[in-house]
C-alpha cells in the first residue's frame, strides 16, 4: 500500500487523476472501476479538462461503477447513473455501451448481482478501482463488518449512510433503503485500488482503518 498525501482537495484530485490518466495511457482499453460521492468530483473535472485538451482518450475505456440504489430508475436525478453522466460521462468520449452500473430497477437482486459479477469477469476484471470511504468506514455500500467474501450483493443501508446521503434528496424519507453494491471481494479482485479521502470528517476513520494496529 502506498499513501500519497496532498495539500488541498485540488491537489488530491489532480494527483488521483494523474494515476487514472496513466492507467488509460498505458492500457487504452482498460476497465476502470468508478465511484460516486463528493470526493471524486474534482478528479472527474480534472480528467474532463485533460480530455478537452486532447491529453486523454476514453474511446476504448470500459467503466464499471461500484454501486447503485435499488429501486431508482436510472433517469432519476438521484441515481448514480445520472450522477456519473452529469459529472463525467457526458463530457468525455466514452462509448455509452462501455458504461456499466448495477440496474437498480431489476427487482431480482440475485439475478442482478450475478449479472454484474459475470460482467466484471467477462471484461477481464477491473484494472483500477477508484474508491471513496464514508465517515463510518463504508466502502461502496459495504458497511464495516460486512463479510469480505461477498461479491456484488444487495444491502440494507444503515441509518448513518441514509443520513449522509440525504443531502442529495429533498427529504431523508426519499433516500432509498437498499442498494446493489460490489462486495469487498469484488473490490479486492481489482488489479489496483485507488482510494481518495478528503476533509477533517474522515480523519478519525482513516486513522482507525490505516494507522492503528
Ligand atoms: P463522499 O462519500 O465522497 O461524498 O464523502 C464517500 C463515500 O460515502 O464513499
Amino acid at each position: 500500500m502506498k499513501i500519497i498525501e496532498a495539500k488541498t482537495y485540488e491537489d488530491m484530485s489532480r494527483k488521483a487523476a494523474n494515476i487514472i490518466s496513466a492507467q488509460v495511457i498505458m492500457k487504452p482499453n482498460c476497465v476502470l472501476g468508478l465511484a460516486t460521492g463528493g470526493t471524486p468530483v474534482g478528479i472527474y473535472k480534472q480528467l474532463i479538462d485533460w480530455y478537452r485538451k486532447g491529453d486523454i482518450d476514453f474511446s476504448e475505456v470500459t467503466t464499471i461503477n461500484l454501486d447503485e440504489y435499488r429501486g431508482l430508475p436510472r433517469e432519476s436525478i438521484q441515481s448514480y447513473w445520472t450522477f456519473m453522466h452529469e459529472h463525467f460521462f457526458d463530457h468525455v468520449n466514452i462509448r455509452p455501451e462501455n458504461i456499466n452500473l448495477p440496474d437498480g430497477t431489476n427487482q431480482d437482486a440475485q439475478e442482478e448481482c450475478a449479472r454484474y459479477d459475470r460482467l466484471i469477469m467477462e471484461k477481464g476484471g477491473i484494472d483500477l478501482q477508484l474508491l471513496g470511504i464514508g465517515v463510518d468506514g463504508h466502502i461502496g455500500f459495504n458497511e464495516p463488518g460486512a463479510a469480505f467474501e461477498l461479491g456484488t450483493h444487495c444491502v440494507n443501508l444503515t441509518e448513518s449512510t441514509i443520513e449522509a446521503n440525504a443531502r442529495f434528496f429533498d427529504t431523508v424519507k426519499e433516500v432509498p433503503r437498499q442498494a446493489y453494491t460490489m462486495g469487498i471481494k469484488t473490490i479486492m479482485q481489482a488489479h489496483k485500488v485507488l482510494m481518495v479521502v478528503n476533509g477533517r470528517s474522515k480523519a478519525a476513520i482513516i486513522k482507525e482503518a490505516f494507522f492503528v494496529q
